[in-house]
């Protein structure tokens, strides 16, 4: 057309003016074209913002890291606003010495960084009777994945000194709704961080500035933010977010409990709803796979509605119990497409469909759905959520 001609031939304005200077943004914000990629909540999902929960916009992203402002959000209280001078770590129970840390105290120890996925257990949690939500945002956008930097849990649970009987951590939150989680000591000891800085800059305040636990593969739910408290006892202490909320109620009316490690899952991120397919011809299917037992081994997509796989491309680093990023380049006719994909982790776990899952699980659970999705690509282009029967 004339205008894409112009384009090439004519000076173009932005080519023709001065832009802004350096110090126009002293911290950067993303393009102003890029205004459509935000975090969003489902409005009707909950009663109030402060308890609440918005999604990870998987769709906009790429690679393996996702930006510290995209980051979904879960908060039962509302973001506290901590200035980090103000800001105490005490750790008590039963050790040889009640220690409290300041943050400084805190970043004059040995610190490391590691990149790791974070999935609130309720991600998906919406889809168990059903496809419901037309959106991978919304489907599977509790997750996020980030490089954090923080001090082993262990250096300070060592200065403190546990006492032989010390089986189980609780961890507390500093905000109005003071979280708490049982943990279990030997993880506490094995790999968590208590972390300050994500993506090499500090935590942002929705992620629990300044400080955070950060329990690898392991449901969102215990990595308490605003940390201000880790209690060393015998046995857990039946927190609310361990007993009422966070168990899997079964078809029998049993509850799963400590229901801790996230099985393996994956999601195509392209094509779906929010982001159709708009043209014939060559294509990049992309999306994100992940596995709290340890690395993503394979992924396999089907275009078919699982008649047929094939393995998809992995690229970019593979961490231990991070998300890593997988393509399918094909070529689109214009044919009707059932898209899923299937990751398969380092144990030799295979995700399981939605009816395997129901089969063991039944439909009562809201947490660890982690069943094949499948959108469903209309010959125009437009993708649905949908579940083959
Ligand atoms: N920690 C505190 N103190 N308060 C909270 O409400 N929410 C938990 C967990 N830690 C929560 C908390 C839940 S349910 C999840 S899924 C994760 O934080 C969410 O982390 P994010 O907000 O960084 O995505
Ligand atoms: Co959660």
């Amino acid at each position: 057309t004339a205008k894409s001609e112009a384009l090439i031939t004519d000076v173009q304005d932005w080519q023709r003016y001065l832009g802004e200077g350096v110090d126009k943004h002293p911290y950067g914000v993303p393009s102003k074209f890029e205004k459509n990629v935000i975090r969003r909540d489902v409005p009707w999902l909950t009663a109030s913002a402060e308890s609440s929960v918005n999604f990870t916009p998987l769709h906009e992203l790429d690679g393996i890291i996702t930006p510290s402002g995209l980051c979904f959000e879960r908060h039962h209280g509302g973001v506290a606003e901590i200035n980090p001078a103000d800001h105490r770590l005490m750790i008590n129970g039963l050790v040889d010495k009640p220690l409290v840390f300041t943050m400084d105290d805190i970043k004059r120890m040995p610190r490391v960084n590691k990149v790791y996925f974070l999935e609130c257990a309720a991600n998906s949690g919406m889809e168990w009777r059903g496809s419901q939500l037309n959106g991978c945002q919304f489907t599977h956008g509790m997750i996020h994945n980030v490089m954090y930097t923080g001090v082993p849990l262990k250096v300070l649970l060592d200065e403190a000194g546990l006492k032989p009987n010390a089986k189980w951590l609780m961890l507390e939150g500093a905000d109005s709704s003071g979280m708490n989680r049982s943990l279990p000591i030997e993880k506490a000891l094995n790999d968590v961080i208590l972390a300050f800085a994500m993506n090499g800059e500090a935590l942002r305040p929705e992620q629990g500035y300044p400080l955070r636990a950060v329990i690898p593969g392991w449901e969102g739910n215990l990595w308490v933010k605003w940390l201000r408290r880790v209690e060393a006892g015998d046995q857990p202490w039946q927190t609310r977010e361990e007993t009422s909320k966070y168990t899997d109620l079964l078809a029998n009316g049993t509850s799963r409990k400590h229901t801790f490690v996230m099985d393996a899952k994956s999601v195509v991120t392209n094509p779906s709803p929010q982001a159709p397919l708009k043209h014939k011809g060559r294509n990049v299917l992309s999306g994100l796979a992940w596995s709290g037992r340890g690395t993503v081994k394979r992924v396999d997509v089907s275009l078919d509605g699982g008649r047929n796989w094939q393995t998809a491309r992995i690229d970019g680093p593979v961490f231990d119990k991070s998300v890593v990023r997988f393509y399918v380049d094909f070529e689109w006719n214009g044919q009707e497409l059932m898209i899923q994909s299937r990751a398969i982790d380092s144990t030799g776990y295979v995700q399981p469909s939605k009816d395997e899952l129901r089969k063991v699980r039944g439909v009562n659970s809201i947490y660890h759905n982690n069943g094949i999705q499948t959108w469903l690509v209309r010959s125009g282009g437009e993708t649905e959520n949908v579940e083959i029967g």
